[in-house]
């Protein structure tokens, strides 16, 4: 499976300890950076990753930053995307099954390690449920184009 990463200066040092415990254990992951801690703005992170994502070049992206949310936000204006921004990994799981999510955005100065790789485990062994669900994230796609 592969997916790709990226962060802002909040983020940075979790995302290469996400790399590092995640590329062991088989994971390919693609990092768009930073390559530093250095101070950035998160929307251009997100909008790097959310164009390789709906490219189809990966499987799914992460977004690290300081809560998470701004990088939601943010990913959330790139057409074709769905961010949810989560603390905990059985939201990570029902992001996939109910809301087909294809970004996630964690918080590399709130959550821990630990709980933010739990997350992204859950995140890529967990299949959109479709049924039910379907409807409803057609719903949330076909809002991207009422206010043009
Ligand atoms: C950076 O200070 C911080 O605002 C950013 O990492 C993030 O938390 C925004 O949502």
């Amino acid at each position: 499976m592969k997916f790709a990463i990226a962060s802002d200066h909040a983020g940075f040092e979790q995302k290469q300890q996400l790399i590092e415990a995640l590329s062991a254990e088989g994971f390919e992951i693609l990092d768009l950076g930073p390559d530093n801690d250095g101070r950035v703005d998160y929307p251009d992170f997100a909008e790097k990753l959310s164009k390789v994502v709906v490219s189809g070049d990966v499987d799914f992206g992460v977004l690290v930053c300081g809560t998470g949310i701004g990088m939601a936000i943010a990913a959330n204006k790139v057409d074709g995307i769905r961010a949810a921004n989560v603390t905990r990994s059985d939201f990570a799981a029902l992001a996939r099954e109910h809301n087909n999510a294809n970004v996630l955005t964690l918080s590399g100065r709130f959550v821990s390690l630990d709980e933010n790789l739990a997350c992204i485990r859950a995140f890529a062994t967990t299949e959109f449920g479709g049924g039910r669900h379907a409807g409803r994230v057609e719903k949330i796609m076909n809002l991207e184009h009422k206010n043009d």
